[in-house]
């Protein structure tokens, strides 16, 4: 017995002791350098974040909203995923210049290629608000009101607040509503395209070996960043000059070993590390296995129409993969989340909880707030679950349905807002149609459909749906609805949206595809939403009291850092292997010979060029090899999640090694719950990098413009 207490104490104070978090860059100074040191840090946290001296920061700007990228040399040279930049890739490629396929190399500025609407923001600075946010707010009790009153408190805050005129103010919240932090931001918008390896390098594995290690992938791309005469942003020109940062990274050739330091600096998009025992339950035991199994169907259909029709393949290439992505993530996250018995730790760390309010005596703020947090998401569960179910089947899976519900919105626009702002919608519409009808086949849809709505009409509470849905024949429904309605086809959707407003909704509603989507979507915004809002509303308070309590009681050493938020964070950890299961050890690193034993001629993801199996067989590593043989990919302890694709993977001293683009499948719960025995993030090596560049593309130039260390050599000579 007393054996055990001293184990469990010793294992929550080894999870204490190792990472996980994801920290805010001006606030490291504190608890954070002391414990990165420890790991083997030799900068200090102000080299890290400085708003007074470049740092850092100044090199790592977000990618188009989504992904992270870093700077790497003096003109502006930029480093993200090849999977972030696929977009930009696919854009510029023609059946005869097929960038995806090839790869693509500017051999000098003038043959780097432009693209329009792709920006990246820096942060200039960061700055706690919490007491501007948060004035007048205390005295309101009603929660609707309150968070308006927030709002309108950073509306005018955001007009207000310092800046220069080519910058952005952004506030964001941290703890759920208990702090609150305003960033200024500059944002480019001249970013092009230098470089791209092959897909066959760049997405090597595609979606079988996505989420998985070992892995293999040379998931990069290279942009560059442009400026006006000023190094100040500007829309794109054939004046604009490559952008002078205020600081890159020097690239290391030094190597990761075992146990080395690493920092990833980036954005992370979202994580949700507090929720309690009874939403992990919700996710794990419903929402999950509700949102995979219609994934499930629509991918098997999908499959098998792309493995027969070579044209289908291309057509649904980028849709499946995206579908599949966080289909495959959820699959390893409710694995991850029930092998670590997430669930029994959130519950012994509430009653843990519980003891600390009582001893603290603050029963009066946080006594109930575990049993209201029961209460409601017992209460929330049919709603979230109908929600989940409707976006996946009706808003995400089946296009046929998901074009349908733009034009219930479209609808609704008009009854809310008027003629004006549905023309404008409409315009729009018509033009984003085009692209998506260009990528459906009926064919592939109907079969999805088919299935989606059977899961649909038998696995969503029933209590919530359409009578006349759920006692309809859905296959006869399918097919009489892909005979007849027009929004099977771009012609036909133009046609509807033909004319004037009172016209265009003359016309959706004679439509039986229309009207069958409208049916669904009345139900639910009846039945589910208002509930479903107003029951979030509360577990978003909860959630805060939860949050602050959590705070306010726990020892300072605790490490509560606050969940992800798309917002410039820092992880960091060591480079380490893993044991996935019983008797199973992945060692941290992968070669160049791991491509070659995956390899299968003419194979759609695992397939390899012949250039790069002639540089493998002559060993031409250059000085990017180490012992013979070519380092690809690494992992280690970093608690990153989506948005930290691209992020520079950083060493000791400051030097890029890395760049992250995944996490390994037993670990993809640490969006939840972070486990640092099986939790790793995936980075491409910077030398498989710096060798697909110089070696395999011919571009050295490129290497060259960068400032290439070699630290590890230059400590043994010293
Ligand atoms: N799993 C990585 C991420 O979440 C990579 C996704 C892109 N690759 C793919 N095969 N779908 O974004
Ligand atoms: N691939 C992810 C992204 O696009 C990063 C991997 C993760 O979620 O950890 O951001």
């Amino acid at each position: 017995m007393k054996f055990l207490r001293l184990l469990l104490l010793f294992i929550s104070f080894s999870t204490f002791a190792q990472q996980g978090g994801m920290w805010i860059p001006s606030l490291l100074e504190g608890m954070n350098e002391k414990e990165m040191k420890s790991l083997g840090m030799k900068m200090s946290a102000k080299d890290i974040y400085d708003v007074n001296k470049s740092s850092m920061k100044d090199a790592v700007p977000q990618f188009n909203g989504g992904c992270t990228s870093e700077v790497i040399s003096s003109k502006g040279l930029l480093l993200t995923n090849h999977h972030c930049g696929y977009g930009q890739i696919q854009s510029h490629s023609t059946v005869e210049n097929d960038y995806l396929e090839k790869g693509f190399w500017a051999m000098n500025l003038a043959e780097e290629l432009p693209n329009p609407g792709v920006v990246v923001t820096f942060i200039v600075k960061i700055e706690d608000i919490t007491a501007k946010v948060l004035e007048n707010t205390q005295s309101l009790s009603n929660e609707a009101e309150k968070q308006k009153k927030i709002q309108d408190n950073i509306s005018a805050l955001n007009n207000s607040l310092p800046k220069e005129n080519w910058q952005e103010n952004k506030i964001r919240t941290f703890y759920d509503g208990n702090q609150y932090i305003w960033f200024v931001t500059e944002t480019f918008k001249d970013v092009r395209l230098v470089g791209a390896p092959p897909s066959s390098i760049g997405k090597f594995g595609s979606d079988t070996d996505n989420w998985v290690w070992p892995r293999h992938t040379g998931d990069f791309s290279l942009f560059r960043i442009y400026a006006d005469k000023n190094n100040r942003p500007a829309e794109y020109s054939k004046d604009n000059v490559p952008y002078t940062p205020k600081h890159y990274f020097p690239v290391s050739i030094s190597g990761v070993q075992e146990n080395d330091f690493t920092m990833v600096f980036g954005y992370p998009g979202r994580t949700q590390e507090y929720l309690p025992a009874v939403a992990v339950e919700q996710l794990v035991n419903e929402l999950n296995p509700a949102k995979i199994e219609v994934r499930d169907a629509a991918l098997k259909v999908q499959d098998g129409f792309m493995r027969k029709d070579k044209a289908i393949k291309i057509q649904y290439a980028a849709k499946y993969a995206s579908v599949a992505n966080y289909w495959k993530k959820w699959i390893g996250e409710t694995k991850g989340l029930k092998k670590s018995n997430a669930v029994q730790i959130k519950r012994d760390f509430e009653k843990d909880f519980m003891t600390k309010v009582t001893n603290a005596g603050k029963q009066a703020e946080y006594g109930n707030v575990l049993s209201e947090f029961e209460a409601n998401y017992k209460a929330i569960a049919p709603y979230a679950l109908s929600r989940d179910y409707f976006i996946e089947v009706v808003m995400r899976n089946t296009e046929l349905l998901s074009f349908g519900y733009r034009l219930y919105q479209l609808e609704t626009i008009y009854t809310t807002r008027g003629e004006k702002a549905f023309n404008d919608r409409k315009a729009n519409l018509i033009e984003g149609f085009d692209e998506l009808y260009k990528d459906f086949n009926a064919n592939v849809d109907e079969k999805v459909m088919e299935q989606l709505l059977e899961i649909y009409a038998t696995k969503s509470p029933k209590e919530f749906l359409p009578q006349e849905f759920v006692n309809q024949d859905l296959k006869a429904k399918t097919s009489e609805i892909f005979k007849t309605s027009k929004l099977t086809n771009y012609n036909g959707l133009k046609e509807l949206l033909n004319g004037d407003a009172k016209t265009v909704l003359e016309s959706m509603n004679k439509d039986s595809g229309f009207v069958f989507v409208k049916m669904l979507a009345e139900a639910y915004t009846k039945n589910v939403v208002p509930k479903y809002e107003e029951l979030n509303l509360k577990n978003t308070a909860l959630q805060r009291t939860y949050m602050k309590g959590i705070l306010e009681l726990s020892p300072k050493e605790a490490r509560i850092f606050p969940d992800a938020n798309s917002t410039l964070r820092v992880t960091y950890g060591k480079v380490k292997g893993y044991a996935p299961s019983d008797a199973v050890y992945y060692s941290p690193v992968t070669y160049l010979d791991g491509v070659m034993e995956k390899y299968i001629p003419g194979d759609y993801e695992f397939d390899v060029s012949q250039k790069l199996i002639d540089l493998y067989n002559k060993k031409d590593f250059g000085i990017y090899g180490e012992n013979g043989k070519l380092p690809v990919n690494f992992i280690g302890t970093n608690h990153t999640t989506g948005g930290n694709s691209g992020s520079p993977a950083i060493d000791a001293y400051g030097n890029l090694i890395g760049l992250n683009f995944d996490r390994v499948w037993e670990g993809t719960m640490s969006d939840i719950y972070y486990d640092p025995a099986i939790c790793r993030n995936i980075m491409v090596d910077v030398r498989y990098i710096l060798f697909v560049i110089d070696k395999y593309a011919g571009a050295k130039y490129l290497v060259d413009e960068m400032k290439v260390v070699h630290p590890k050599k230059k400590k043994k000579t010293k």
